[in-house]
């Protein structure tokens, strides 16, 4: 089987490249790169004009929802929102019914997701047993069955010394650990950013210590163990300066930002309504100009989206009652073009490091990249197709997002796995 692409523009952050090439496919693997490759009899061949031809995404952060919630969204319908989303690889989070916490549950999970998903679904397993925070979850068995990072994300390991023993195991495993800094004691029952608008909603507030400080005892505890720390959806000021002081530290240190948190401030929240509640909240201004700048100068690494679905009747109540979360991998790519690249914050170049190559490397897996002999797994974008969000149109089960109605700019227009065409938009010029 060979698959021609032609005439796009190769960005391609793990081997340099960024100028019109045209990259040939044989057997599910990236064959030649070259400025023009003609001669060659294809199966398929693709005309990218106009397009952008980018190593298939990698979202760090997505919530699956099976087993157990599958009124939310199976693995089937994730992985169909990702590859809409131009995503080749996902992480799936461990907070499932049950918990996969041992050998056992992360091989079911894997074997499901090798059956189900039309993209790459890598299980991260929990860190303590039913994330109960008490007892160490099997990380050894995990390790046996595949799992190559941990996380206990919707919360925190609040127990020090136990996520100290975790984050050993993990650097024995190899294993990323994947943080999600939440002080549970701190938090309270705190929906919203503390704040103007929590207070003139009435509702309870959540301070960026709540995050804070987690995130300074996750760095201090990665500097006394060597583990590799990655901390999901950072959303404060503060986080983004801690981040900064890892890394001058040396440390194995590597950090997140979530498209709603570089999008949306407190203040956009209009009233009570539930698709505005996520974990860690929509913050402040200020928090908001320090994360984009620290995805301008590197201090945040990755985007991801922590896609989280739930059901409308779940979300059709006060923020005070509704679950935390919004679905993120059908509007991804397109915030990001519009938020960071239009106004100028980052490049396309820059996107495609913090969607490929950087999550590629932060998880230890050989993708992110269209290096000849590289998996064929390819984004194709059109970087200026201009639209309008429409959450009815998204194949996730999920439909909460603050974004329905939002004009955006950089539309997905073509997803490849090993070759295969997982996804297809609609083709404007053919
Ligand atoms: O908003 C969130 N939703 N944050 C989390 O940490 C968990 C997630 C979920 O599982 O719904
Ligand atoms: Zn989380
Ligand atoms: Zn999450």
């Amino acid at each position: 089987m060979r698959v021609l692409i032609k005439n796009g523009r190769l960005i391609d952050s793990s081997t340099g490249r960024n100028a019109n090439m045209d990259l040939l496919i044989e057997d599910g693997k990236v064959n030649k790169v070259a400025p023009m490759i003609e001669g060659i009899e294809a199966d398929t061949v693709i005309n990218a004009s106009g397009k952008f031809v980018m190593p298939g995404f990698i979202d760090m952060h997505v919530h699956l929802r099976e087993p157990g919630f599958e009124h939310k969204e199976t693995i089937k319908t994730g992985a169909r929102a990702a590859a809409r989303g131009g995503f080749t690889t996902i992480c799936a989070m461990p907070n499932t019914k049950p918990v996969i916490d041992c050998q056992e549950m992360a091989e079911l999970a894997i074997e499901k997701a090798k059956k189900e998903a039309i993209i790459n679904v890598i299980q991260v397993g929990a860190i303590t047993k039913g994330q109960e925070g008490k007892e160490l979850a099997d990380i050894d068995g995990m390790k046996r069955a595949g799992v190559i990072a941990l996380s206990e994300d919707g919360k925190s390991v609040m127990d020090a010394a136990l996520y100290r023993e975790a984050l050993k195991k993990a650097k024995k495993h190899n294993m990323t650990v994947l943080a999600h800094c939440e002080d549970k004691n701190l938090v309270g029952n705190g929906v919203l950013n503390a704040g103007k608008k929590a207070e003139e909603l009435g509702m309870p507030g959540i301070t960026n210590a709540v995050e804070d400080v987690i995130v300074a005892r996750d760095i201090l505890l990665a500097k006394e163990t060597g583990a590799r720390l990655h901390l999901c959806h950072c959303s404060t000021k503060d986080s983004v300066d801690l981040v900064s002081w890892g890394k001058e530290q040396g440390l194995s240190l590597t950090a997140e930002v979530c498209p709603h948190h570089f999008t949306l401030t407190e203040d956009d929240i209009l009233g009570d309504d539930a698709n505005y509640k996520m974990n860690p909240p929509l913050r402040s201004r200020a928090d908001v100009e320090a994360l984009r700048k620290a995805m301008s100068d590197g201090v945040m690494d990755v985007i991801a989206t922590d896609h989280a679905p739930h059901s409308a009747e779940e979300k059709a109540c006060s923020i005070k009652d509704a679950p935390f979360g919004i679905v993120g991998l059908e509007t991804a790519y397109s915030l990001a073009v519009t938020e960071l690249v239009d106004n100028g914050w980052i490049s396309h170049y820059q996107l495609c490091e913090k969607l490929t190559k950087n999550p590629a490397r932060i998880l230890g897996i050989e993708r992110g990249s269209l290096a000849v002999g590289s998996v064929a797994d390819i984004v194709i974008t059109d970087p200026t197709a201009e639209y309008v969000i429409d959450s009815s149109k998204f194949v996730s089960m999920g439909h909460n997002t603050p974004f329905d109605g939002k004009k955006v700019r950089g539309k997905i227009w073509m997803t490849l796995v090993a070759g295969n065409i997982v996804y297809r938009g609609e083709q404007d010029n053919d």
